[in-house]
């Protein structure tokens, strides 16, 4: 479910369907792939025609999706930014061209903050914070200093820098737990295997007993890597990831995965809304955030069943 402040039954004024121009950011995690699926399937039950375009984790791809929205003069665009600056110049050519602009998953900086209508997506901030929790009271037995391992997301990328602020923040009133080692992954798996497989090669004395992994992807390629050189995931080293895919509960069932803070990527339904709302001429909330959980071990067996990416 989702938070919203609109009614859910108002239909478009036009007869004819709405065309909304996306621009996804790529496709390197299961989350991403759940998220692309949501937005296809969400606008084909809304009659509403979509172009979608894969920018490959790569900005200036987003821009030239941008600038083809622009031409084929679409009713709408709806963008997933890759990173969250540099978006300036291309929302001021959407809105010469009179396009309305919706911002999906990670937020943007910008000084002008109507060159969008709405913001829809995640607290990844919140998410660190409740990864950082976590840990905290899962390590409070165990004494002395705590050695943590990050795997970073897309290095400049929204939900890479927040999670990270939240979670560091939570710690700078426990200096017992101390992040020794940080890499970017990029979000990909074999990406958190290759940082996590650098991490390992300091010595044996300087591994991580806990490992935060900025989404569930890099956990599992971490989980690769930790198990190549004979120590058990989970017990060895905590792993507590972000997104709740039905891959990371598997891993938690089996112990490998501590718990997972869930970041939802079922956004279709509502960015679909968002667009009729925006061609009805109705305002919309700067900003909508889906609500959120952590899951645990304990839970992990009951919930997999009801995972829905
Ligand atoms: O922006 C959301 C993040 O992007 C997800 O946590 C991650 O899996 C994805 O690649």
């Amino acid at each position: 479910s989702v938070v919203t402040d609109y009614d859910s039954s108002i239909q478009p004024t036009a007869t004819k369907p709405i065309v909304l121009g996306f621009s996804q950011l790529g496709s390197e995690s299961t989350w991403r792939e759940a998220n692309t699926t949501s937005i296809k399937e969400a606008a084909k039950e809304a009659n509403i025609t979509l172009i979608m375009t894969n920018a490959e984790q790569d900005q200036k791809k987003q821009f030239e999706a941008i600038r083809s929205f622009i031409r084929r003069d679409v009713d709408i665009i709806a963008i997933a930014p890759v990173v969250q600056t540099g978006w300036e110049g291309i929302l001021k050519e959407a809105r010469a061209a009179d396009i309305p602009v919706i911002i999906i998953d990670r937020s943007l900086h910008v000084n002008d903050s109507s060159l969008y209508v709405t913001f829809i997506g995640s607290n990844f901030y919140e998410e660190g914070v409740k990864a950082s929790k976590y840990m905290i009271d899962r390590m409070r037995h165990q004494p002395g200093k705590i050695r943590i391992a990050e795997l970073q997301g897309t290095v400049s990328s929204t939900p890479s820098i927040n999670r990270g602020l939240g979670f560091w923040q939570m710690l700078e009133a426990h200096p017992r737990f101390q992040i020794t080692q940080s890499k970017p992954g990029n979000f990909t798996q074999s990406g958190g295997k290759q940082a996590m497989q650098e991490f390992l090669r300091q010595p044996r004395k300087d591994w991580p007993q806990v490992l935060f992994a900025h989404n569930d992807d890099m956990a599992i390629g971490a989980i690769e890597a930790i198990q190549e050189v004979g120590l058990k995931p989970g017990s060895d080293i905590i792993i507590i990831s972000v997104d709740g895919t039905r891959r990371a509960f598997e891993q938690m069932v089996q112990g490998h995965i501590n718990a997972v803070v869930e970041c939802n990527p079922l956004l279709g339904p509502l960015v679909m809304q968002a667009a009729k709302e925006i061609m009805a001429g109705r305002t919309l909330p700067k900003r909508m955030i889906t609500p959120e959980d952590i899951f645990t071990q304990e839970l992990a067996a009951r919930e997999l069943e009801n995972r829905k990416y």
